[in-house]
């Protein structure tokens, strides 16, 4: 059996992420009918959709099965996949990161980093992240009573705190942060470089020349490292060796740009939809200003609520079963992290947002040996700017509608007006 075709193509269209009704209709009509199964959308090869918490879970710990690279790690459309295809020589993704690879160079890649990213490491720079958090919080203060939260701080916030975490010079992160919303919005109007609509077969040709514009950027930032080695994450990257040779110029170019895109964009989509969330429970804010140990339930269930990263895609390496369903050698399949978490079989009422749930059931990090790189260093940012904002506030609510960005892939809240008073 497939996927009903309407359910086929909300999945597939951004449009439909930014229609949170329409998409969450979709998704609790898979998982209660349908939830491990084959979706044939026009334009698309088909590809199977696990929309379940567990089936997720199995498909994720299973990497020796089921791989990132062998087909393109995210949704791509045929027109997308064969200019790819075309450009890399036969690859199926654009870039080579941490993402798009499996076994062992993915474990060698990772092993690079993985270091600097334990929340031991990432203890050292509490102060330091606070500072650029007490910034942010005084400029908003400064600006209010209303502000667009998610434009003045929800995006520039997590940007500095990884540009800062990556060795970025601060005169150059709008440079990063526009780079970041085309590739992670390349349907959006408001995000791509085009600035309108752009038709599917055109979508591929605007992430290639974003990531052009970021591999000429990293060229000089190996220079630069190579020759006055620094402490940032972008010095590792540059002066690191598997064995004794440098990264390959595209597996570096892939540490660079997931380094430096996949770190903000979902933080600050996870921080605006938390204030929206805020604004519209009043209570929660109440209990986190009473009670602060609340603070872990509050982070957690924002991340599972924002769920920003809304699918990765795996390919079945060999022959397997999911679900009881058989699963085929080469099959592509969409894992739903949106529709995860919002499984009425591991979380009570999921559709209401509550702090007060089992901490680390969602799989908005993903799980297995891909999981988030960075999820201390998110938790902890948004710990920071909480604990740095909350007591300087008495209420907030919306002062307008909160706008959502269109994509498949990484997308959140873009506008959240809000009004506040000061405590
Ligand atoms: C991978 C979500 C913040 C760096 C991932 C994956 C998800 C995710 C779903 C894929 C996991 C999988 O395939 O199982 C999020 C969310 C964030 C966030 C929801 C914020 C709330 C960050 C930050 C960084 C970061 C702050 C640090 C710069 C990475 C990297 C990977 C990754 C490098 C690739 C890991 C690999 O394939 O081995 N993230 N992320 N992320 N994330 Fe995050």
């Amino acid at each position: 059996m497939t996927i009903k075709t309407e359910i086929a193509q909300t999945i597939v269209d951004p449009r439909a992420y930014a229609d949170r009704d329409r998409l969450d209709a979709a998704f609790t009509e898979l998982r209660h009918n349908a939830p491990f199964d084959i979706a044939e959308p026009e334009g698309f090869d088909p590809f199977w959709v696990a929309s379940r918490h567990a089936d997720v879970l199995e498909i994720e710990r299973r990497a020796d099965v089921f791989h990132n690279a062998a087909r393109s790690a995210t949704l791509t459309d045929k027109a997308g996949d064969a200019f790819v295809q075309f450009v890399t020589g036969g690859e199926r993704n654009l870039i080579r990161s941490l993402v798009q690879v499996d076994g062992q160079e993915h474990k060698d890649l990772r092993a690079l980093t993985f270091p600097a990213f334990t929340p031991k490491a990432l203890k050292v720079l509490e102060e330091q992240i606070r500072e650029i958090a007490r910034e942010f919080v005084a400029d908003m203060l400064a600006k209010g009573p209303e502000v667009d939260f998610a434009s003045e701080v929800a995006f520039l916030y997590p940007l500095r705190v990884v540009m800062r975490v990556l060795g970025v010079p601060q005169e150059d992160e709008p440079f990063m942060l526009k780079l970041t919303q085309e590739l992670f919005g390349p349907n959006d109007p408001d995000m791509n470089r085009e600035k309108k609509e752009v038709p599917p077969e055109q979508v591929m040709q605007l992430m290639q020349q974003t990531m052009l514009d970021l591999e000429g950027y990293f060229g000089e930032v190996t220079k630069k490292f190579r020759a006055n080695p620094e402490a940032c994450i972008n010095s590792l990257i540059a002066n690191a060796k598997i064995g004794d040779d440098y990264l390959t110029h595209r597996q570096m170019m892939g540490y660079y740009i997931i380094a430096a895109t996949a770190g903000h964009d979902t933080t600050a989509n996870t921080t605006a939809a938390a204030m929206w969330a805020l604004a519209e429970n009043p209570d929660v804010l109440a209990k986190l200003k009473a009670d602060p140990s609340a603070m872990q339930g509050f982070i957690e269930e924002t991340i599972r609520w924002a769920s920003p990263v809304k699918h990765f895609m795996r390919t079945a390496i060999v022959d397997a079963e999911v679900g009881g369903k058989p699963v085929k050698a080469g099959d592509w399949i969409m894992l739903s992290y949106h529709s995860a978490n919002r499984d009425e079989d591991v979380f009570e009422a999921p559709f209401e947002f509550r702090i007060d749930r089992p901490i680390h059931k969602h799989v908005a990090f993903g799980s297995g040996p891909h999981v988030c790189l960075g999820q201390h260093l998110a938790r902890m940012e948004m710990r920071i700017l909480w604990e740095e904002l909350l007591p300087k506030i008495d209420t907030v609510a919306l002062a307008g509608t909160p706008k959502l960005t269109q994509s498949s892939f990484v997308s959140g809240p873009k506008s959240v007006p809000i009004r506040f008073t000061l405590a």
